[in-house]
């Protein structure tokens, strides 16, 4: 279970409403991959937790926990050679995003460039399970401001469920700030429900947890539900543009 200070939970960066990702349009092809995260992504990871959870103290140290054993760190990037978001683009025209992607290409490293590609491809969410006897705890999740409302946090999600699947768990577990509407309508989608709370949880405001767990996730029938939300999840995403692949 996270402390205080490192839940999934700390207090987040903007009101998903008035974000400007919500009120932009989902037109632009961008191809998303959901991987395990290595060294090579720490201080990109650093910076995103950061614009992400801005209350958090101390931050994560991504270094150890990505080494850590019985734990996973799973990232969603965007891949090399699709225009990467800009994160303080509000709303821009055909021309302007494809300006951008021009600009992105022309970078060195990046898709027209040599080395290693992997290293500057941006990291639009990223989320920590932790595996504990038969049971998996979401320690942290967010998702860039600039790439919400376009299906990262379910991916991490379904990456996350998979992951608890293929660590021998029956149940993933987590808690959220009873305010985070959006987070909790992400949850429950994928069938967490509330099974308590936690009085005064976040030390910066505190506000009280809830606690949600979902059923068993190796169940024949949440397997298949799952199946019918990820092939759902990739038509829909599919249908603007965007394509989720897994490393
Ligand atoms: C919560 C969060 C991870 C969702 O990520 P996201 O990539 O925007 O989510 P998706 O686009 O995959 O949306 C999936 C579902 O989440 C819910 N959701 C996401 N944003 C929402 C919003 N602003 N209002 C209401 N529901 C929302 C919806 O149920 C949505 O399904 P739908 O599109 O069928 O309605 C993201 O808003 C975030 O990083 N928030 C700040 C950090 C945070 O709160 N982390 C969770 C701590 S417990």
């Amino acid at each position: 279970m996270p402390t205080k200070h490192h839940g999934s939970t700390g207090k987040t960066a903007s009101n998903p409403r008035s974000d400007p990702a919500f009120q932009r349009d989902s037109v632009g092809s961008r191809l998303y991959l959901l991987r395990s995260a290595s060294a090579r992504d720490t201080d990109q990871l650093t910076k995103l937790e950061q614009s992400v959870f801005p209350t958090l103290w101390p931050p994560t140290n991504f270094t150890r926990e990505i080494k850590k054993s019985g734990q996973k760190v799973l990232v969603v990037s965007l891949r090399s050679g699709m225009p990467a978001p800009d994160s303080s683009e509000v709303s821009g025209s055909l021309v302007e995003r494809v300006v951008d992607g021009i600009r992105t290409l022309a970078k060195p490293g990046t898709a027209s460039g040599t080395g290693d590609r992997s290293k500057q491809d941006p990291i639009a969410g990223w989320t920590v399970v932790w595996f504990v006897v038969g049971e998996a705890h979401i320690a942290s999740i967010g998702v860039a401001g600039s790439d919400r409302r376009r299906g990262v946090g379910e991916l991490l999600v379904q990456g996350a469920i998979e992951a608890a699947a293929a660590n021998d768990c029956d149940e993933l577990t987590l808690e959220v700030r009873r305010s985070n509407e959006a987070a909790q309508a992400l949850y429950r989608k994928y069938g967490f429900r509330v099974v308590g709370e936690r009085k005064g949880y976040y030390i910066d405001d505190n506000e009280d947890a809830l606690i949600m767990t979902t059923p068993d996730v190796r169940d024949t029938e949440y397997a298949a539900h799952l199946a019918e939300l990820s092939t759902d999840h990739a038509r829909r995403w599919e249908g603007v543009g965007s394509r989720f692949e897994r490393e």
